[in-house]
């Protein structure tokens, strides 16, 4: 049992690894501890994805009627919800699994801890085994922080593990936190009708995204009914009668709230508990690694939220195919410069690049920016979404597009474009003057570009 590489954890950065690593004619084992897919696709991004979709359709039929569609007394299931959810899920793992099968991956299940640099033991149940590998890639992710203080252990406190598999729908919810997993998780409850409560210490919501798109979405999920407090620090959580109370210290002195339930999202840790006295660099961050994704130990990779450089599935899998390359011998470095973040909210945001304060930072004040509003749209008024906007910013001396930044309808899919200009160094010129397709969203990019060169010609 020796191999070539050895991965430890199988989420979308060791399982792509995996795989990539056999199509080049290695002999690779992976190692999971519990289920293929890893935390994007059992309690992540997956089973968001689809709550979310179930949460804008429930929205879209509501707003059918001015649209000639009549779906009076609409009503959820949350059973079929929740059945539906874990069938995208299963079926998802079910084509990982055979991925994995049908390019000689040999899987192994169970807990692999580090014997020597070369050496893993691994443990399942009663069993023990132990395999060989002249490489290994660390690929253990990350787990829910909890914050230590009074009631965070209380039974319906819970993390994102717990919130997307509840058995029936509780009445309140109050979430510590609003970055992406408070914002996202907020929504979908709330539109199912969950009285929603977000509790945010900074002084905005989303504090790592453009300011200017994080107040227009705290004004969008306000609109929908979400109570949101910023600069707003929890203290205590006490029950009573089934009840939680959360106290927490605003401006004005502390507040309550009461709810049925308490979602702690407070950010992530990576899993490094098994990676303790190895002799592995570790920091607070995560497993500390180099550019090329090698650890202090020389044949020891590392990759996805344990090294902690930028917790998205997307980030881990990229790190997985160049660590792999290393592997190989083909050196290369890993470049975290463009790196697109997606919130799906409604509306959905999407950013990639530098936001309007970091380059001003950069460039002394001194960036152009061009913005384009949905309303002006087309394609969004014949889908009656227009809320929201594309916001581009340039550096003045060849308008090179520094950020991009949408709130509004596809704003996800719609930066896939924007992280492809800012790859190759697009200036706004060459954006706005690739024809786009009429009438589509994607038309707002390009409009936004135009407004940033002062042409702009659906703008007043
Ligand atoms: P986060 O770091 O994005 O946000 C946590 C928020 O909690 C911050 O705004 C922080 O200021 C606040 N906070 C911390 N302690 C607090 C306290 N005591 N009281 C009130 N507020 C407090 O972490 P989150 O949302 O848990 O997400 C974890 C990771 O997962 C992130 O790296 C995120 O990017 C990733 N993720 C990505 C998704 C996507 O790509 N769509 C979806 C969900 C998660």
């Amino acid at each position: 049992m020796h191999y070539d590489i050895a991965i430890i954890g199988g989420g979308p950065g060791g399982y792509a690894a995996a795989i990539y690593a056999s199509k080049k004619q290695a002999k690779v084992a992976l190692i999971e501890k519990g289920e293929l897919g890893g935390t994007c696709l059992n309690k992540g991004c997956i089973p968001t994805k689809t709550l979310i979709h179930s949460a804008k359709l429930l929205q879209d039929i509501k707003g059918a009627r001015g649209f000639g569609i009549i779906a009076d007394d609409v009503d959820i299931d949350w059973n079929v919800i929740q059945k539906n959810t874990a069938c995208t899920v299963k079926n998802l793992k079910k084509g990982v699994e055979n991925l994995l099968k049908v390019n000689g991956v040999e899987v192994f299940q169970g807990l692999a801890k580090l014997r020597d640099q070369n050496t893993i033991k691994i443990s399942y149940e009663t069993e023990q085994k132990t395999i060989t590998a002249e490489n290994i890639i660390l690929a253990t992710g990350s787990a829910p922080i909890t914050i230590p203080i009074p009631g965070h252990k209380l039974q319906n406190v819970i993390t994102s593990d717990e919130a997307l598999f509840m058995e029936k729908l509780p009445s309140s919810m109050l979430i510590i936190g609003g970055g992406v997993v408070g914002l996202e998780i907020g929504y979908i409850y709330n539109t199912f009708g969950v009285e929603i409560t977000i509790v945010e210490m900074l002084s905005t919501i989303l504090p790592s995204q453009d300011e200017e798109i994080s107040k227009e979405l705290r004004k969008h999920m306000e609109k929908q009914g979400i109570k949101i407090y910023t600069d707003a620090k929890v203290k205590e959580i006490k029950e009573k009668e089934n009840i939680l109370q959360t106290f927490f210290e605003t401006k004005e002195g502390i507040k309550t709230v009461d709810s049925e339930k308490v979602l702690v999202a407070t950010g992530r840790k990576p899993v490094v508990d098994v990676f303790i006295d190895t002799g592995l660099n570790i920091n607070k961050t995560g497993i500390v690694i180099n550019d090329y994704l090698q650890t202090n130990i020389d044949n020891i990779y590392a990759i996805g939220d344990v090294t902690g450089k930028s917790m998205l599935a997307h980030v881990a899998s990229h790190q997985g195919l160049v660590a792999v390359k290393n592997v190989l011998g083909e050196k290369r470095k890993m470049d975290y410069g463009v790196i697109p973040s997606c919130i799906y909210t409604n509306p959905e945001v999407a950013m990639v690049g530098m936001t309007e304060q970091e380059a001003k930072a950069k460039y002394n004040d001194n960036i152009i920016i061009g913005r384009f509003p949905y309303t002006a749209s087309g394609k969004a008024m014949t889908i009656g979404e227009r809320n929201g906007f594309v916001k581009i910013i340039a550096e003045p001396r060849y308008n090179e597009i520094l950020g991009v930044h949408i709130i509004g309808p596809q704003a996800t899919e719609l930066i896939a474009e924007a992280a492809l200009a800012i790859k190759l160094e697009c200036t706004a010129e060459e954006l706005a003057n690739t024809i786009h397709a009429h009438p589509t969203l994607s038309e707002t990019v390009m409009e936004a570009a135009f407004d940033l060169l002062e042409e702009p010609v659906h703008k007043i």
